[in-house]
């Protein structure tokens, strides 16, 4: 048992009690085995994973542990198509187009790493590209001879029209590969991927939609979209166990798709290649169900909504409080991107060091971003979050902005 959640021992489901009304913000946070006596409004870097989640996931690696040979033979082949199943729910997807990878890295590396690129191609991507992704593409691209064409995406301001026109005309016949991010990481921009899509699509270049942090945060329609490929985080926004991840193809795409470790399964099928990359602990995966159970119980789109609005909230009470700006005002997401009044340079490392000053000095996660018009902070709302979680940031962040004018 698990506050309001209980594991079902059987099918490792959460059975939840419907009659429950379900209060969010420091109500919930008994649900999570998170350190409250930290502040945290950092859930989109990691996530983090509700006991009954974890439980579910124990409860699986149990099984797998009284009888490996009968768990990876038998069991773990059905309850991960299963799991893709449900996931497809979701998503508006089918179960036979969803694979499981560890994280949105390593389903990126799988498309990247499985095209055949020649000198003079190129690779499309933005400037505010997550930058695992876009050292793995530059990666592909130096050991082949392709090149990398950067589309300018401006932050703050910058819109979806002008994204468009500029990702349009940097397509030609040489382009073999666009990668467009669902949500930036570095700014929390929610770009027009549908339009990307179509684009590419009249210009006959596949695109692949990097979603880390798209599904349980904003409304994911795998159909709708239509890309070549998109890659997804479960262990974000839908709070599944670390290491939970998907990739989804379009049947055409899935052919010479190979995950980035080959295995017995090579060239027997998309699912067979990636549904077995050798003995590993797959239980990550087995705990979509749940998660998906746990997300839905607490609003479901309700849920994303509201954690959207607080994010809002957030980043309208700091933006004022600083007197800055609220940089991705208009976007809908449950992340909040407010500039920081540091005096001094801006950069990357600079950010870096006063973020870490933030985790032990103050007990407080938020993440700190340079941009080059200064520090940003992007903060996250997530069900165990409340307005005044961000009130105490503004008065921790005062008090890192004076200490660091101080040793100025
Ligand atoms: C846009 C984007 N892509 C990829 C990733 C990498 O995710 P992971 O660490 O799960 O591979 C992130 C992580 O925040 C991200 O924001």
């Amino acid at each position: 048992m698990h506050g309001l959640f209980r594991t079902d021992e059987k099918d490792g489901g959460c059975q939840m009690d419907g009659s429950k009304t379900i209060a969010l913000g420091g109500a919930i946070r008994a649900e999570w085995p998170l350190d409250w006596s930290k502040l945290t409004v950092n859930h989109g870097a990691y996530g983090a994973t509700p006991k009954c989640v974890l439980a579910a996931q124990e409860m699986w690696r149990d099984r797998m542990e009284a009888q490996p040979s009968i768990f990876m033979r038998s069991i773990l082949p059905d309850v991960l198509r299963t799991n893709a199943g449900a996931l497809g729910s979701f998503l508006n997807a089918d179960a036979q187009d969803i694979v499981f990878v560890d994280n949105a890295t390593t389903g990126c590396n799988a498309v990247l790493r499985s095209l055949d690129f020649k000198p003079g191609d190129e690779i499309v991507l933005h400037g505010q590209i997550y930058g695992a992704v876009g050292k793995t593409a530059r990666y592909v691209a130096g050991r082949t001879g392709a090149s990398i064409v950067e589309v300018p995406l401006a932050f703050p301001g910058g819109d979806a029209a002008a994204f468009i026109e500029a990702l349009g005309a940097r397509l030609n016949d040489r382009t073999r590969l666009v990668i467009v991010d669902h949500i930036t990481s570095p700014s929390a921009l929610v770009l027009p991927v549908e339009a990307a899509v179509r684009l590419c699509r009249d210009a006959g270049v596949p695109i692949l939609i990097d979603g880390a942090h798209g599904p349980g945060q904003i409304e994911v329609d795998l159909k709708a979209i239509d890309a070549d490929w998109y890659v997804g985080n479960c262990h974000k926004w839908l709070a599944a166990p670390k290491g939970c991840a998907f990739l989804w193809s379009r049947r055409d795409r899935q052919v010479g798709l190979h995950p980035t470790t080959i295995s017995h399964g090579f060239q027997q099928g998309y699912l067979s290649e990636f549904d077995w990359t050798g003995t590993r602990d797959a239980t990550a995966f087995l705990a979509i169900e749940t998660a998906l159970a746990f997300h839905e119980k607490l609003g479901g789109m309700a849920l994303r909504r509201r954690n959207a609005d607080l994010a809002h909230q957030a980043g309208r009470l700091l933006a004022d409080h600083f007197g800055t700006a609220y940089g991705n005002e208009a976007h809908p997401v449950a992340m909040a991107m407010v500039r920081l009044p540091f005096s001094g340079a801006t950069s990357a490392e600079r950010a870096l060091a006063l973020r870490d000053r933030l985790l032990d000095e103050f007990r407080c996660d938020a993440p700190l971003i340079a941009h080059p018009d200064g520090i940003w902070v992007r903060v996250s709302a997530h069900a165990y979050n409340e307005i005044g979680d961000y009130e105490r940031l503004a008065g921790i962040l005062d008090r890192l902005i004076r200490t660091d004018r101080a040793a100025d």
